[in-house]
């Protein structure tokens, strides 16, 4: 298999897996004990903690870990719903549903915020609304299309009216810097299934000296931030992982991976008529290529490259299997049609640029064949898999 869907998830790198194994084995013990065998459970979780911190330029005290990313956006989403006053919560329309769902089951306001066509925060619909607003929330990259938000501009200007900000950064952390100092965020979300850890392990900065309130209550784990027994491989993962990312980040690896995207989006341009990439390509997370086709549906896409053993995505992962084109571009003003065209391909540090092509190239031939059977006003879908 050729895996293009790496903004969907990632493998566990095997360096990480090895730094996994041992809690998974002997390494049980609940990290809160007084014995030995806890005490390096505990020095295990604080490893990772310093470790998460160094990605994104947080002290290790300012970190809280937790379940997963929407964990984490709920938690802070919920904290900030109520230690805030009243007013609106403002997010942007092209936030994930780990976002727009959270808020829509808060009592109060919530204002999407429009983007312009090249899935970017509008300035002018985001400073009008954050008139009477009490707090923000505003991803740093977008998981569709990869574009990368003006989040430092959209603290500032938050700052300035005295409005917390949390960040969704569970698509941008270890696919480009991110530092809390410098974005100004209160609190900000990653997940580390999305830079080669594993599943269920998430992790949210919590800025020092923010008023927060719990979402789990019980042992008073993580300074009482979030209840629960450690799950300590997991988080000796995603500490790992990060430790990977901060290399990767620093090292050539970024450029790598861009190369490949960037030679997959050549071929597919040149080679195939009709495409569009869609989002602005120069503030693009290095990894990520969203491509529409205009008559070509893209479930019947996925049939066929699937077939031909290339993974990638319509769209979102969770949009996967559901007929509607996803809310991120029809807010970029893309038209539903031309939305339902659309494939999501995210490279990472597992692929190759050989791969990149052979990808690219499945997915002429897929275009090929599907146009040939779904002509303008053909009707519905027929896939010949022979
Ligand atoms: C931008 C964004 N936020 C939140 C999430 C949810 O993260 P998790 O799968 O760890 O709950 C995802 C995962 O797809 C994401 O891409």
């Amino acid at each position: 298999m050729i895996y293009a869907d790496a903004n969907a998830t990632t493998p566990i790198l095997p360096e990480v897996l090895d730094e996994m194994l041992p809690w998974l084995r002997e390494g049980y013990a609940n990290p809160s004990g007084s014995y030995a065998a806890a005490k390096s459970a505990r020095a295990a979780v604080e490893l990772a903690r310093e470790r998460v911190a160094g990605l994104i330029g947080a002290e290790p005290e300012e970190i809280v870990f937790t379940g997963c990313g929407t964990e984490s956006v709920n938690t802070a989403l919920r904290s900030l719903d109520a230690l805030a006053g009243s007013g609106a919560v403002v997010v942007s329309a092209i936030e994930h549903s780990a976002v727009l769902r959270c808020v829509e089951n808060l009592s109060r306001e919530t204002r999407r915020v429009a983007v312009n066509a090249g899935g970017s925060l509008d300035p002018g619909a985001y400073t009008a609304a954050l008139d009477g607003a009490a707090f923000v929330s505003i991803m740093a990259a977008n998981n569709e299309t990869g574009v990368i938000q003006p989040l430092r501009e959209a603290v500032e200007l938050a700052r300035a009216r005295g409005l917390p900000v949390h960040s969704d950064a569970v698509q941008a952390a270890g696919k480009i810097p991110l530092n809390v100092r410098e974005l100004g965020v209160d609190l900000l979300s990653l997940s580390a299934h999305k830079f080669h850890g594993p599943k269920g392990v998430g992790a949210l900065y919590v800025r020092s000296g923010l008023r927060f309130e719990p979402l789990l209550r019980g042992g008073g784990q993580e300074a009482g931030r979030r209840s629960g027994t450690e799950n300590t491989a997991g988080i000796v993962g995603m500490g790992a992982a990060a430790a990977g990312a901060v290399r990767y980040l620093s090292e050539s690896g970024v450029a790598t991976v861009a190369a490949m995207r960037d030679a997959f989006e050549a071929m597919v341009l040149s080679e195939i008529s009709g495409v569009k990439v869609n989002g602005d390509v120069a503030r693009r997370l290095p990894n990520t290529s969203h491509l529409s086709f205009g008559q070509c549906d893209a479930a019947g896409l996925l049939i066929l490259l699937d077939e031909a053993g290339v993974a990638c995505s319509a769209g979102s992962a969770c949009m996967t299997g559901k007929q509607q084109p996803s809310h991120v571009q029809l807010a970029m003003g893309i038209a539903e049609a031309r939305a339902k065209s659309s494939l999501r391909f995210g490279f990472s540090r597992i692929n190759t640029m050989e791969e990149a092509l052979r990808a690219a190239d499945a997915l002429k031939k897929a275009v090929e064949k599907l146009r040939r059977v779904q002509g303008p006003g053909v009707g519905p879908v027929v896939v010949y898999s022979a």
